[in-house]
């Protein structure tokens, strides 16, 4: 009998690890929603750059280069990542001598994008950092040149929504770059990892055109796409001309060093780093 009640506590106790293991390592908490995820990533920022060791020629080679090309025609493109994390494609296309325009980037976790500030020092006058769910983008339809979502759609509750938002977001002509987690563990992903014949189709059904699908990575494929319309207007503008309060979505007004919104008169503060800080209203 001792050893039936002994089998059962480790079978019980080999389950609980595995499904420990299968939420907060593959996973990445993704399933246990936005808080548990922003958590690992503040527990991991610091750490992040070493985990990953990104190869720069790589990173320019297969993102940098590419994407200032996609844009050579606009003057100063202005470009939003998304989930920038440490500021990876921030970083990979600043370092391009043909790119002259600005990125706005964006994540969840707080202390993620403190890490990019310092990653990404040297190119400080040229990036916006903002601390915001990529679910709801605060920013008027077709505002970018660019829109970047790299290695983070499967960490959000709806991935859909959020390439919805990204397109939204684009302006026609823009370019869309973003990946879709394959191989073994995307299999463990399902409702967030987009079985890997689909994804091009999933795109397609968006107002996308020029859709390729390549591998990238052992773990993700990425995708380049071009909004659908005939290409108008671009570039560099000031923030305010195309950010929306995210709490009632009226225009906003600088102060100081804060942005104001007239309507719900919420404040939203710029961080000691520089980050714009979305996710924090104050009254
Ligand atoms: C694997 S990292 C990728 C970071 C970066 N794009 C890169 O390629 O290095 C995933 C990032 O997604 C961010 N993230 C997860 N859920 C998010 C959400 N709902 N809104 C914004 N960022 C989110 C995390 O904080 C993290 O920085």
């Amino acid at each position: 009998m001792n050893w039936i009640a002994l089998g059962a506590g480790l079978v019980t106790i080999l389950a609980l690890g595995l499904l420990l293991y299968w939420q907060l390592i593959i996973a990445e908490g993704t399933y246990l929603g936005p808080r548990i995820v922003v958590l690992l990533y503040d527990w991991s920022a610091r750490v992040y750059e070493r985990i990953k060791q990104y190869d720069s020629g790589d990173e320019q080679w297969f993102l940098g280069i590419p994407l200032a090309r996609a844009l050579e025609w606009v003057p100063a493109p202005l470009v939003l990542d998304v989930a920038t994390g440490t500021g990876r494609l921030p970083r990979a296309l600043l370092r391009q001598p043909a790119f002259e325009g600005r990125v706005i980037a964006i994540d969840l976790s707080r202390k993620m994008l403190n890490q990019a500030t310092h990653e990404t020092a040297q190119f400080s006058d040229r990036i916006t950092y903002i601390w915001q769910d990529a679910q709801e983008l605060p920013f008027d339809d077709g505002t970018f040149d660019a829109v970047t979502c790299l290695e983070a759609l499967e960490f959000t509750p709806n991935p859909r929504k959020v390439l919805h938002e990204l397109v939204r977001v684009l302006r026609p002509g823009g370019v869309l770059l973003v990946t879709n987690r394959i191989g073994r563990d995307a299999r463990l992903l399902p409702a967030r990892a987009f079985p890997r014949d689909t994804f091009g189709d999933v795109l397609a059904a968006l107002p996308l055109e020029s859709i390729k699908v390549r591998p990238w990575q052992v773990e993700y494929d990425l995708a380049w796409a071009v909004k659908t319309g005939s290409p108008r207007g671009g570039g560099i503008r000031p923030l305010p001309e195309f950010l929306r309060c995210p709490v009632c979505a009226h225009r906003m007004e600088w102060q100081d060093r804060s942005l104001k919104c007239a309507a719900c008169e919420h404040t939203y503060s710029a961080g000691e780093d520089g980050v714009l800080e979305l996710a924090r209203p104050q009254r």
